[in-house]
């Protein structure tokens, strides 16, 4: 975690994480040091209500942003309590790139067949958490990950665990559909053919036994599924390219639901596309939720309260402040931070 000079590299490289390029101007480090001096005067009156300074979480009170109000994150805040086993329990995560710490102490549970929406300004850390659940940051060599992450109350990040197989059970969504340059059928079929669940290769041709019924299977339920198949129901063999931006995006969670996973994420899915193929998705995620264990990065706050069930705030510096119910969060947020940030009076 001290090759700050692999920084520029693996930004290249996690290019397959489409991020708007705005976000590499607003650097978390330079907000900082503005918001010192602007919030430093008025330390006394934060957090009005809450009895002992002394219980806040370690590392006390947080780096803020300009125009946040400066303030101790308290653990209960980040407490949330919900019937059943965690699909997902996250405990003490903190993500280095090179010297950046770009999550800090990150603990959260994730409730199974629900849908969980992570917002906060830009560069909080958001993405880096959702890469966290499947094992992205992997992938880019500054990253270190810390901490543990359980799915079904296994460690993920042990030694042995097969990355193939974690990534077909927690799939990933990203912000610009990204459909392979290839049929609508053969975009559905790729994950099944490549997991062996389809056989489809020469041999199998030669031997008599390619799975085509199966495959046939699998397209159009997939394709249901994402709300596609009466889209392109009497066209599969066409180009995926060909399709407009939210038929793209479905085609995408299509190719994600055919190796059947239990856990989707999702960052900022919707965020290219106009507010048609957004409500589209937005109905999609809902049904989905029924079945699936849904994350969501999402910078549009409407779009968190309508769709999630709860709701993750991070702010500047890579804290996760508040968790809760997402009606809890919106209407009544225990930090004033998360408020304002909530009603766009920063970030
Ligand atoms: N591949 C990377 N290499 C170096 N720094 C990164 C990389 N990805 C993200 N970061 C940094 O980590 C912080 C959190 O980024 P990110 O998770 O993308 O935030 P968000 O998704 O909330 O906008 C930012 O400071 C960002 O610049
Ligand atoms: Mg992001």
């Amino acid at each position: 975690m001290t090759e700050s000079t692999l920084d520029s590299t693996s930004r290249t490289e996690s290019s397959t994480d489409p991020t708007p390029s705005t976000e590499a101007s607003d650097s978390p480090a330079m907000e900082t040091s503005e918001s010192r001096t602007e919030t430093s005067e008025s330390p006394g009156i934060a957090s009005p209500g809450i009895a002992s300074p002394g219980i806040a979480s370690p590392g006390g009170a947080s780096e803020t942003t300009t125009g946040e109000s400066e303030e101790t994150v308290q653990d209960e805040w980040t407490r949330y309590d919900f019937e059943g086993a965690p699909k997902i329990s996250v405990e003490d995560l903190d993500v280095f790139y090179g010297d950046d710490h770009a999550l800090k102490g990150v603990s959260m549970d994730v409730p199974e067949n629900s849908v969980t929406a992570l917002v906060g300004p830009s560069g909080c850390g958001k993405s880096t958490f959702l890469r966290c659940l499947n094992r992205m940051n992997d992938r880019i060599n500054a990253a270190t990950v810390e901490g543990s992450v359980e799915l079904d109350g296994d460690e993920i990040y042990q030694d042995g665990v097969n990355l193939v197989e974690l990534r077909k059970r927690v799939g990933m969504v990203f912000q610009a559909p990204n459909p392979f340059p290839k049929s609508i059928r053969d975009n559905i079929a790729y994950g099944p053919r490549k997991h062996g669940d389809i056989n489809d290769g020469l041999l199998d041709k030669l031997l008599g036994r390619a799975d085509e019924d199966k495959e046939d299977e699998i397209v159009e339920r997939s394709l249901k599924q994402a709300a596609l198949w009466e889209e392109v129901s009497d066209r599969l063999d066409d180009n995926a390219l060909g399709l407009s931006g939210g038929q793209q995006q479905r085609l995408c969670i299509g190719r994600c639901l055919a190796v059947d996973p239990e856990v989707i994420l999702m960052d900022e899915p919707a965020s290219a596309l106009d507010p048609i193929a957004t409500a589209k998705i937005e109905d999609l995620i809902d049904d989905l939720s029924e079945d699936y264990t849904v994350v969501i990065v999402t910078h549009n706050m409407q779009q968190a309260a309508r769709i999630s069930d709860q709701t993750a705030v991070f702010l500047t510096g890579g804290d996760l402040v508040e968790y809760g119910e997402t009606d809890q969060i919106f209407e009544n947020p225990n930090s004033q931070r998360v408020e304002d940030y909530i009603t766009g009076k920063f970030g």
